[in-house]
Protein backbone atom coordinates (compact mmCIF):
# COMPACT_ATOMS: atom_id res chain seq x y z
CA UNK A 1 0.00 0.00 0.00
CA UNK A 2 0.49 3.50 -0.83
CA UNK A 3 2.29 5.80 2.48
CA UNK A 4 -0.44 8.60 3.19
CA UNK A 5 0.28 12.14 1.90
CA UNK A 6 -0.51 15.01 3.77
CA UNK A 7 -3.14 17.40 2.68
CA UNK A 8 -3.54 20.83 4.90
CA UNK A 9 -7.23 22.46 3.93
CA UNK A 10 -7.22 25.82 5.38
CA UNK A 11 -10.71 27.40 5.84
CA UNK A 12 -11.72 23.61 6.57
CA UNK A 13 -15.43 24.72 7.90
CA UNK A 14 -16.43 27.22 5.36
CA UNK A 15 -18.62 26.23 3.11
CA UNK A 16 -15.92 25.12 0.15
CA UNK A 17 -14.15 23.29 2.53
CA UNK A 18 -16.91 21.52 3.60
CA UNK A 19 -17.83 20.49 0.06
CA UNK A 20 -14.37 19.58 -0.78
CA UNK A 21 -13.60 17.58 2.42
CA UNK A 22 -15.32 14.27 1.75
CA UNK A 23 -14.01 13.99 -1.88
CA UNK A 24 -10.59 14.19 -0.68
CA UNK A 25 -10.89 12.03 2.10
CA UNK A 26 -12.95 9.42 -0.52
CA UNK A 27 -10.05 9.64 -3.50
CA UNK A 28 -11.75 11.90 -5.72
CA UNK A 29 -8.68 14.06 -5.50
CA UNK A 30 -5.48 11.79 -5.50
CA UNK A 31 -6.72 8.23 -6.48
CA UNK A 32 -8.61 5.70 -4.79
CA UNK A 33 -5.83 3.91 -3.79
CA UNK A 34 -4.32 6.87 -2.13
CA UNK A 35 -4.19 7.01 2.39
CA UNK A 36 -4.44 10.74 2.85
CA UNK A 37 -3.79 12.42 6.35
CA UNK A 38 -6.26 15.08 6.59
CA UNK A 39 -5.64 18.61 7.90
CA UNK A 40 -8.08 21.37 8.63
CA UNK A 41 -6.75 24.63 9.49
CA UNK A 42 -9.34 27.12 10.81
CA UNK A 43 -9.44 30.18 12.83
CA UNK A 44 -10.17 29.99 16.27
CA UNK A 45 -13.80 31.16 16.61
CA UNK A 46 -14.58 27.78 13.55
CA UNK A 47 -12.81 25.16 15.68
CA UNK A 48 -16.01 24.04 16.77
CA UNK A 49 -17.65 23.80 13.09
CA UNK A 50 -14.44 21.98 12.69
CA UNK A 51 -14.59 19.06 15.22
CA UNK A 52 -18.36 18.53 13.96
CA UNK A 53 -16.82 18.02 10.12
CA UNK A 54 -14.33 16.00 11.32
CA UNK A 55 -16.79 13.57 13.35
CA UNK A 56 -18.75 13.52 10.12
CA UNK A 57 -15.71 12.36 8.10
CA UNK A 58 -15.37 9.42 10.91
CA UNK A 59 -18.93 8.48 10.20
CA UNK A 60 -18.07 8.04 6.38
CA UNK A 61 -15.83 5.07 7.21
CA UNK A 62 -13.48 6.02 4.56
CA UNK A 63 -11.21 3.26 4.00
CA UNK A 64 -8.23 5.87 2.43
CA UNK A 65 -8.42 8.20 5.40
CA UNK A 66 -5.47 7.50 7.61
CA UNK A 67 -5.91 10.61 9.69
CA UNK A 68 -7.98 13.62 10.25
CA UNK A 69 -6.68 16.39 12.71
CA UNK A 70 -7.65 20.24 13.45
CA UNK A 71 -5.55 23.14 13.79
CA UNK A 72 -5.43 27.05 14.78
CA UNK A 73 -2.12 27.18 14.15
CA UNK A 74 -0.61 27.64 10.79
CA UNK A 75 2.79 26.18 12.38
CA UNK A 76 1.45 22.65 12.96
CA UNK A 77 -1.06 22.51 10.15
CA UNK A 78 1.56 22.91 7.51
CA UNK A 79 4.72 20.70 9.31
CA UNK A 80 5.12 18.23 6.45
CA UNK A 81 2.11 19.57 4.46
CA UNK A 82 2.34 18.20 1.16
CA UNK A 83 -0.43 19.35 -0.82
CA UNK A 84 -1.46 22.74 0.87
CA UNK A 85 -5.27 23.94 -0.21
CA UNK A 86 -5.37 27.29 0.85
CA UNK A 87 -9.01 28.12 0.51
CA UNK A 88 -9.81 30.49 3.65
CA UNK A 89 -9.65 33.85 3.27
CA UNK A 90 -10.77 37.55 4.82
CA UNK A 91 -14.33 37.77 3.34
CA UNK A 92 -14.84 41.87 1.96
CA UNK A 93 -16.95 43.04 4.43
CA UNK A 94 -19.77 45.86 4.28
CA UNK A 95 -17.78 49.59 3.53
CA UNK A 96 -14.60 47.41 2.64
CA UNK A 97 -12.53 48.71 0.09
CA UNK A 98 -10.73 46.38 -2.90
CA UNK A 99 -7.39 47.63 -1.41
CA UNK A 100 -8.48 47.01 2.05
CA UNK A 101 -9.43 43.10 1.02
CA UNK A 102 -5.95 42.98 -0.72
CA UNK A 103 -3.97 44.29 2.01
CA UNK A 104 -6.12 42.36 4.74
CA UNK A 105 -5.26 38.89 2.60
CA UNK A 106 -2.13 39.93 1.86
CA UNK A 107 -1.13 39.82 5.15
CA UNK A 108 -2.33 36.36 6.16
CA UNK A 109 -1.03 34.89 2.80
CA UNK A 110 2.82 36.59 3.37
CA UNK A 111 2.16 35.00 6.91
CA UNK A 112 1.03 31.53 5.43
CA UNK A 113 3.82 31.76 2.56
CA UNK A 114 6.66 32.12 5.27
CA UNK A 115 5.23 29.16 7.59
CA UNK A 116 5.00 26.92 4.71
CA UNK A 117 8.56 27.72 3.14
CA UNK A 118 9.95 26.70 6.82
CA UNK A 119 8.08 23.32 7.28
CA UNK A 120 6.47 22.44 4.64
CA UNK A 121 7.42 19.16 3.13
CA UNK A 122 10.17 19.34 -0.01
CA UNK A 123 7.87 18.08 -2.40
CA UNK A 124 4.96 20.32 -1.33
CA UNK A 125 2.67 22.03 -3.96
CA UNK A 126 0.34 24.63 -3.08
CA UNK A 127 -2.94 25.35 -4.34
CA UNK A 128 -4.71 28.67 -3.58
CA UNK A 129 -8.62 29.32 -3.63
CA UNK A 130 -9.09 32.05 -1.29
CA UNK A 131 -9.60 35.32 -2.71
CA UNK A 132 -7.89 37.53 -4.51
CA UNK A 133 -6.41 33.97 -5.46
CA UNK A 134 -3.80 35.34 -7.89
CA UNK A 135 -2.16 38.14 -5.54
CA UNK A 136 -2.63 35.84 -2.55
CA UNK A 137 -0.45 33.06 -4.22
CA UNK A 138 1.58 35.54 -5.69
CA UNK A 139 2.40 37.20 -2.31
CA UNK A 140 2.79 33.83 -0.25
CA UNK A 141 5.43 32.45 -2.92
CA UNK A 142 7.45 35.73 -2.40
CA UNK A 143 7.42 34.94 1.10
CA UNK A 144 8.72 31.24 0.50
CA UNK A 145 11.84 31.65 -0.99
CA UNK A 146 12.80 28.57 -0.16
CA UNK A 147 9.83 27.07 -1.92
CA UNK A 148 10.19 26.88 -5.97
CA UNK A 149 8.01 29.48 -7.84
CA UNK A 150 6.66 26.13 -9.59
CA UNK A 151 4.64 24.80 -6.84
CA UNK A 152 2.65 27.49 -6.10
CA UNK A 153 -0.73 28.04 -7.82
CA UNK A 154 -4.24 29.35 -7.72
CA UNK A 155 -7.14 28.13 -9.08
CA UNK A 156 -9.03 29.29 -12.43
CA UNK A 157 -10.29 26.04 -12.78
CA UNK A 158 -13.65 26.44 -11.73
CA UNK A 159 -13.52 29.11 -14.75
CA UNK A 160 -12.07 26.66 -17.09
CA UNK A 161 -14.74 23.92 -16.25
CA UNK A 162 -17.56 26.70 -16.26
CA UNK A 163 -16.24 28.00 -19.86
CA UNK A 164 -16.27 24.04 -21.26
CA UNK A 165 -20.02 23.43 -20.14
CA UNK A 166 -21.20 26.81 -21.84
CA UNK A 167 -19.09 25.69 -24.93
CA UNK A 168 -20.30 22.04 -24.78
CA UNK A 169 -24.49 23.62 -24.64
CA UNK A 170 -23.79 26.14 -27.54
CA UNK A 171 -22.30 23.24 -29.86
CA UNK A 172 -24.85 20.68 -28.45
CA UNK A 173 -21.60 18.39 -27.79
CA UNK A 174 -21.14 16.67 -24.56
CA UNK A 175 -18.67 18.01 -22.19
CA UNK A 176 -16.04 15.23 -23.40
CA UNK A 177 -15.80 16.67 -26.58
CA UNK A 178 -14.42 19.99 -25.33
CA UNK A 179 -10.79 20.85 -25.57
CA UNK A 180 -8.46 23.49 -26.16
CA UNK A 181 -10.70 26.05 -23.92
CA UNK A 182 -7.52 28.78 -22.17
CA UNK A 183 -8.59 30.83 -18.72
CA UNK A 184 -5.88 33.63 -19.29
CA UNK A 185 -4.92 36.48 -16.61
CA UNK A 186 -7.06 36.88 -13.06
CA UNK A 187 -9.76 34.93 -11.36
CA UNK A 188 -11.73 37.88 -11.59
CA UNK A 189 -14.34 39.58 -13.98
CA UNK A 190 -11.32 40.23 -16.18
CA UNK A 191 -10.33 37.00 -16.85
CA UNK A 192 -10.27 35.90 -20.62
CA UNK A 193 -11.85 32.71 -21.57
CA UNK A 194 -9.69 32.25 -24.96
CA UNK A 195 -11.63 29.78 -27.33
CA UNK A 196 -9.64 30.08 -30.57
CA UNK A 197 -8.04 26.84 -30.33
CA UNK A 198 -11.10 24.90 -29.27
CA UNK A 199 -12.59 21.87 -30.57
CA UNK A 200 -15.72 20.88 -29.78
CA UNK A 201 -16.96 18.10 -31.59
CA UNK A 202 -16.64 18.90 -35.37
CA UNK A 203 -16.53 22.67 -34.73
CA UNK A 204 -13.34 24.62 -33.94
CA UNK A 205 -13.35 27.69 -32.09
CA UNK A 206 -12.48 29.96 -34.62
CA UNK A 207 -16.07 28.76 -36.20
CA UNK A 208 -17.75 29.38 -33.34
CA UNK A 209 -16.00 32.99 -32.54
CA UNK A 210 -17.06 34.27 -35.96
CA UNK A 211 -20.18 35.02 -34.26
CA UNK A 212 -18.50 38.42 -32.37
CA UNK A 213 -22.37 39.20 -30.73
CA UNK A 214 -22.23 35.58 -28.93
CA UNK A 215 -18.33 35.55 -27.94
CA UNK A 216 -18.20 39.16 -26.57
CA UNK A 217 -21.98 39.65 -25.30
CA UNK A 218 -22.89 36.15 -23.92
CA UNK A 219 -20.42 33.62 -23.93
CA UNK A 220 -17.48 35.77 -22.26
CA UNK A 221 -19.24 37.35 -19.77
CA UNK A 222 -21.39 34.53 -19.08
CA UNK A 223 -18.35 32.62 -18.11
CA UNK A 224 -16.67 35.87 -16.42
CA UNK A 225 -19.55 36.69 -14.13
CA UNK A 226 -20.70 33.44 -13.32
CA UNK A 227 -19.80 33.77 -10.01
CA UNK A 228 -22.01 36.57 -9.35
CA UNK A 229 -24.91 34.92 -11.54
CA UNK A 230 -24.62 31.79 -8.80
CA UNK A 231 -24.95 34.45 -5.71
CA UNK A 232 -28.15 36.19 -7.37
CA UNK A 233 -29.61 32.62 -7.61
CA UNK A 234 -28.65 30.74 -5.14
CA UNK A 235 -28.13 33.49 -2.50
CA UNK A 236 -24.96 32.04 -1.47
CA UNK A 237 -21.66 31.57 -3.84
CA UNK A 238 -20.27 28.41 -6.04
CA UNK A 239 -19.26 26.20 -3.26
CA UNK A 240 -19.37 22.33 -4.54
CA UNK A 241 -18.48 23.74 -8.62
CA UNK A 242 -15.52 25.34 -6.48
CA UNK A 243 -14.22 22.32 -4.81
CA UNK A 244 -15.17 20.78 -7.34
CA UNK A 245 -12.84 22.57 -9.68
CA UNK A 246 -9.91 22.55 -6.79
CA UNK A 247 -10.12 18.65 -6.85
CA UNK A 248 -9.56 19.01 -10.95
CA UNK A 249 -6.93 20.99 -10.23
CA UNK A 250 -4.73 19.37 -7.31
CA UNK A 251 -5.45 15.86 -9.65
CA UNK A 252 -4.51 16.79 -12.60
CA UNK A 253 -1.41 18.98 -11.55
CA UNK A 254 -0.47 15.33 -8.99
CA UNK A 255 -1.30 12.47 -11.22
CA UNK A 256 -1.03 14.56 -14.63
CA UNK A 257 -3.02 15.62 -17.76
CA UNK A 258 -4.69 13.54 -20.03
CA UNK A 259 -2.56 13.21 -23.66
CA UNK A 260 -1.65 16.61 -25.48
CA UNK A 261 -4.10 18.56 -23.73
CA UNK A 262 -4.03 21.24 -21.27
CA UNK A 263 -6.27 22.55 -18.82
CA UNK A 264 -6.11 26.31 -17.22
CA UNK A 265 -4.30 27.24 -13.88
CA UNK A 266 -2.74 30.46 -12.30
CA UNK A 267 0.81 29.80 -11.90
CA UNK A 268 3.91 32.42 -11.33
CA UNK A 269 4.53 33.57 -14.79
CA UNK A 270 8.16 32.82 -16.42
CA UNK A 271 7.69 36.16 -18.78
CA UNK A 272 5.92 34.10 -21.28
CA UNK A 273 2.38 35.78 -23.47
CA UNK A 274 3.48 38.90 -22.71
CA UNK A 275 2.60 38.54 -19.21
CA UNK A 276 5.56 39.87 -16.69
CA UNK A 277 7.82 38.05 -14.35
CA UNK A 278 6.86 36.80 -10.95
CA UNK A 279 2.52 37.57 -11.90
CA UNK A 280 0.38 34.64 -10.77
CA UNK A 281 -1.46 34.63 -14.08
CA UNK A 282 -3.59 32.18 -15.53
CA UNK A 283 -2.14 30.20 -18.29
CA UNK A 284 -2.91 27.50 -20.63
CA UNK A 285 -0.86 24.23 -18.85
CA UNK A 286 -0.21 20.87 -18.69
CA UNK A 287 1.58 18.40 -15.81
CA UNK A 288 3.34 15.07 -16.37
CA UNK A 289 2.75 14.69 -12.16
CA UNK A 290 5.19 16.81 -10.75
CA UNK A 291 5.17 20.29 -12.67
CA UNK A 292 3.11 22.62 -14.32
CA UNK A 293 4.29 23.36 -17.64
CA UNK A 294 3.17 26.21 -19.39
CA UNK A 295 1.91 25.24 -23.55
CA UNK A 296 3.97 27.50 -25.41
CA UNK A 297 3.49 28.45 -29.09
CA UNK A 298 -0.31 29.46 -28.91
CA UNK A 299 -1.21 31.71 -31.49
CA UNK A 300 -2.65 34.90 -29.92
CA UNK A 301 -5.03 36.91 -32.34
CA UNK A 302 -5.68 40.67 -31.27
CA UNK A 303 -9.09 40.22 -30.02
CA UNK A 304 -7.12 37.75 -27.38
CA UNK A 305 -4.34 40.04 -26.76
CA UNK A 306 -6.25 42.83 -25.84
CA UNK A 307 -8.37 40.76 -23.23
CA UNK A 308 -5.47 39.39 -21.73
CA UNK A 309 -3.49 42.82 -21.69
CA UNK A 310 -6.49 44.35 -19.39
CA UNK A 311 -6.76 41.61 -16.73
CA UNK A 312 -2.51 41.33 -17.23
CA UNK A 313 -3.09 45.34 -16.16
CA UNK A 314 -5.72 44.54 -13.06
CA UNK A 315 -3.06 41.72 -11.73
CA UNK A 316 -0.19 44.52 -11.91
CA UNK A 317 -2.39 46.85 -10.25
CA UNK A 318 -3.27 44.34 -7.35
CA UNK A 319 0.03 43.74 -6.75
CA UNK A 320 1.01 47.58 -6.82
CA UNK A 321 -1.55 48.23 -4.25
CA UNK A 322 -0.12 45.65 -1.93
CA UNK A 323 2.63 47.16 -2.11
CA UNK A 324 1.95 50.77 -1.91
CA UNK A 325 0.21 49.58 1.80
P1 LIG B 1 -16.57 30.83 3.76
O1 LIG B 1 -16.62 32.20 4.33
O2 LIG B 1 -17.76 29.93 3.81
O3 LIG B 1 -15.38 30.02 4.50
C1 LIG B 1 -14.13 30.56 4.70
C2 LIG B 1 -13.56 29.88 5.93
O4 LIG B 1 -12.19 30.26 6.05
C3 LIG B 1 -14.24 30.29 7.23
O5 LIG B 1 -14.64 29.12 7.93
C4 LIG B 1 -13.15 31.05 7.99
O6 LIG B 1 -13.22 30.84 9.40
C5 LIG B 1 -11.88 30.46 7.39
N1 LIG B 1 -10.70 31.33 7.45
C6 LIG B 1 -10.62 32.65 7.19
N2 LIG B 1 -9.37 33.09 7.36
C7 LIG B 1 -8.63 32.01 7.68
C8 LIG B 1 -7.26 31.83 7.97
N3 LIG B 1 -6.41 32.87 7.97
N4 LIG B 1 -6.83 30.59 8.26
C9 LIG B 1 -7.68 29.55 8.29
N5 LIG B 1 -9.00 29.66 8.05
C10 LIG B 1 -9.46 30.88 7.75
O7 LIG B 1 -16.02 31.00 2.29
P2 LIG B 1 -16.05 29.96 1.07
O8 LIG B 1 -17.32 30.09 0.33
O9 LIG B 1 -15.65 28.62 1.56
O10 LIG B 1 -14.93 30.58 0.14
C11 LIG B 1 -13.58 30.60 0.55
C12 LIG B 1 -12.77 31.49 -0.37
O11 LIG B 1 -12.74 30.97 -1.68
C13 LIG B 1 -13.30 32.92 -0.49
O12 LIG B 1 -12.19 33.81 -0.47
C14 LIG B 1 -13.93 32.93 -1.86
O13 LIG B 1 -13.96 34.23 -2.42
C15 LIG B 1 -12.98 32.02 -2.61
N6 LIG B 1 -13.49 31.43 -3.86
C16 LIG B 1 -12.58 31.22 -4.87
C17 LIG B 1 -12.95 30.62 -6.06
C18 LIG B 1 -11.95 30.39 -7.14
O14 LIG B 1 -12.34 29.87 -8.20
N7 LIG B 1 -10.65 30.72 -6.99
C19 LIG B 1 -14.35 30.22 -6.29
C20 LIG B 1 -15.23 30.46 -5.18
C21 LIG B 1 -14.79 31.05 -4.01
Amino acid sequence: TKAPVTVTVTGAAGTIGYAALFRVAAGAMLGHDQPVHLRLLELPAALGAAEGIAMELDDCALPQLASVEIFDDPRAAFDGVQQALLIGAKPRTKGMERADLLSANAAVFAEQGKVLGEVAADDVRITVVGNPANTNAAIAARHAPDIPRSRFSALTRLDHNRAIAQLARRAEVPVTAISGVTIWGNHSATQYPDIFHVRAGELSGEALATDRAWLVDDFIPTVAQRGSAIIAARGASSAASAANGTIDHVQDWALGTAGDGWTSAAIVSPGVYGVPEGLVCSFPVRSDGTDWEIVEGLEINDFSRARIDASVAELQAEIAAVDAL
